[in-house]
């Protein structure tokens, strides 16, 4: 059976997955600090994990990894940086939720093998993390594009192609993928947000973005959807 450690759980993803799974062993900043090696440590000795799911960070609002670089650094990059080197020194598998912004968000259907591009500040900090995560080869690296249920916008891009997908969704996927490493981008089917959220909300109204959303940022689930069959 594995032992997964939760990072970050009382984060918005992992307030849903403590109501998903509750055999997950769910650490907050305090119980667990990514920032120190010593608090690290304590936990791996304590719980003896097989896996260790990383969902600290920093990730709302967007513009704070561009006012704060440091703690975006510290939080999305060195953090994540201190589980590979805890995680590798035990044979502790990491899984790490990275972005699908990593990606040039130019021509869209990105496969797990395309060239990287991230576009703001957030995804190189995300990006930076899976540098580290990549060289450890006890990994998993997801690429994710989640939102909360329910949408919670009433204007939603009509112009901007995604593969939006509902957190519990997602949270239910990511515990089928525990045993896979590698790559795997994660999300839903790729349309725009208007399309997503006109599911949800009726009502919901066009807008064009002018670029502060890369346009084609939507992933090719090939890999996932041939996992799940
Ligand atoms: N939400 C999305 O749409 C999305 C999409 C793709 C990938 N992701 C990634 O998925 C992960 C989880 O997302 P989320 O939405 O749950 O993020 P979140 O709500 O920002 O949760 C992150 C958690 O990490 C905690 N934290 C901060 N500093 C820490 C430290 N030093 N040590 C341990 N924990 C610390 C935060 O606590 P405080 O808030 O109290 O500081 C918070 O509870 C993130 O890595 C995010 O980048 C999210």
């Amino acid at each position: 059976m594995p032992r997964i450690i939760v990072t970050g759980s009382d984060g918005r993803f992992g307030k849903i997955l403590q109501k998903l799974d509750n055999k997950l062993i769910f650490r907050n900043k305090i119980q667990l600090n990514i920032l120190s090696q010593a608090s690290i440590q304590k936990n791996l000795k304590r719980f003896k994990p097989t896996h260790i799911l990383h969902l600290a960070g920093l990730s709302r609002p967007m513009k704070i990894h561009e006012k704060n670089i440091s703690k975006s650094i510290d939080l999305n990059i060195i953090g994540t940086c201190n589980l590979v080197k805890e995680s590798s020194k035990k044979g502790v598998k990491l899984i790490y939720l990275s972005t699908s912004y990593v990606y040039p968000g130019t021509k869209g259907n990105y496969n797990e093998e395309d060239a990287l591009k991230p576009w703001n500040n957030y995804s190189w900090s995300k990006l930076g993390g899976e540098c580290a995560v990549q060289m450890y080869k006890n990994s998993l690296i997801v690429r994710l594009c989640m939102t909360e249920k329910p949408f919670i916008h009433k204007k939603a891009y009509a112009n901007v192609k995604t593969n939006f997908i509902y957190q519990e969704d997602a949270a239910k996927i990511i515990l089928k993928l525990i045993g896979k490493k590698g790559i795997i981008n994660v999300g839903g089917p790729n349309q725009t947000v208007y399309q997503f959220a006109k599911k949800s909300n009726k009502k919901i109204k066009r807008i064009y973005s002018k670029g502060e959303f890369p346009f084609r940022a939507d992933m090719s689930l090939r890999k996932l959807k041939k996992i799940l069959k």
